[in-house]
Formats: C-alpha cells, sequence, structure tokens
C-alpha cells in the first residue's frame, strides 16, 4: 500500500489508521493540513501529504484532486478526493446512503446524488452551496462512499 486517504479527523476516518501503518510503515498519509497537524498530536508518526485547499496531488501514478469541504465535528477542512486517473470519487461522508453496501455496487447519477445532499450533512449555507459547485465540477465513473453503497454514475455510462 502506497498511501492512506484520511478525509478528516473523526473516529472511522483516521481510527484504524496505527493498525495500517504497522503493517505498510512507508505509506503515505493523504490529507487535510489540518489534519496533518492533528495526527501528530495524537502521537501518530506518518509522512503526511498535505492538501492545502482544493489541490491536485501528483505522485507516482496517482492524479488526485482534492476537494475541501466543511466536515464533521466542527465544519472544518475536510477533504474527499477524487483520482482523475481511475475516475474514482473517494466521498467519505459526502454522499453516503444507509444499508449494508458490502459486495452490492448501485447506479445512479452522481449530480443528482450530489444536488440532493442535505444541510443536515452540512448545516452551513454557504459551506454547503460551495461543496456542491464543486462537486458539479467533476464527472466520476464510480463513486466510493465512506458509508453505505458505493455507485456507478449512471450519468456517463
Ligand atoms: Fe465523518
Ligand atoms: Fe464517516
Amino acid at each position: 500500500m502506497d498511501y492512506i486517504f484520511v478525509s478528516h479527523m473523526e473516529s472511522d476516518e483516521y481510527g484504524g489508521i496505527r493498525i495500517f501503518l504497522e503493517r505498510y510503515p512507508d505509506a503515505k498519509v493523504i490529507c487535510s493540513r489540518l489534519a496533518s497537524r492533528e495526527l501528530p498530536g495524537l502521537g501518530v508518526e506518518c509522512d503526511c501529504v498535505a492538501a492545502d485547499g482544493d489541490t491536485v496531488i501528483e505522485e507516482g501514478d496517482i492524479s488526485l484532486k482534492t476537494i475541501t469541504y466543511p466536515c464533521e465535528v466542527h465544519l472544518q477542512d475536510g477533504i474527499i478526493a477524487y483520482e482523475q486517473n481511475s475516475g474514482i470519487l473517494y466521498s467519505s461522508d459526502l454522499m453516503q446512503s444507509p444499508g449494508d453496501g458490502r459486495d452490492t455496487v448501485e447506479e445512479c447519477g452522481y449530480l443528482p446524488r450530489a444536488e440532493s445532499i442535505s444541510p443536515v450533512r452540512i448545516p452551513n449555507e454557504k459551506g454547503l452551496e460551495d461543496t456542491k459547485r464543486k462537486l458539479a465540477s467533476i464527472s466520476p465513473r464510480f463513486v466510493a462512499a465512506g458509508h453505505g453503497f458505493c455507485f456507478v454514475n449512471a450519468d456517463i455510462m
């Protein structure tokens, strides 16, 4: 494993990082600049590739566009990641659907899903609007959701 992606500093997003780093000590951790400061504070020693705002990380064979969004728990800088070569969007908490998504991939339109993100997820009007605008600027082939069901983008099938 070359990279570990940490969307934001919440236990279900980074809680297992020590286990991964034990097995893959040379893995680089792609995270926000905020997370790159918080991880050492929690005693996690790792090599961070910190995304500074919305940026593209070119490392080896990845071209990872990071998109900032106001995330739990304090609506601070979280990131989702769009790997532009594969067309996979790692959407963390943003495009989750309830249920046990193991072994099942759905098909659905990406733009309607992006548009349906509610203030429950981002209770900040401008933050929600900005996030939707950023999401509308990409067209992923596949969305790897952090919870529930991953989906193939039916808009471009
Ligand atoms: Fe979260
Ligand atoms: Fe989560």
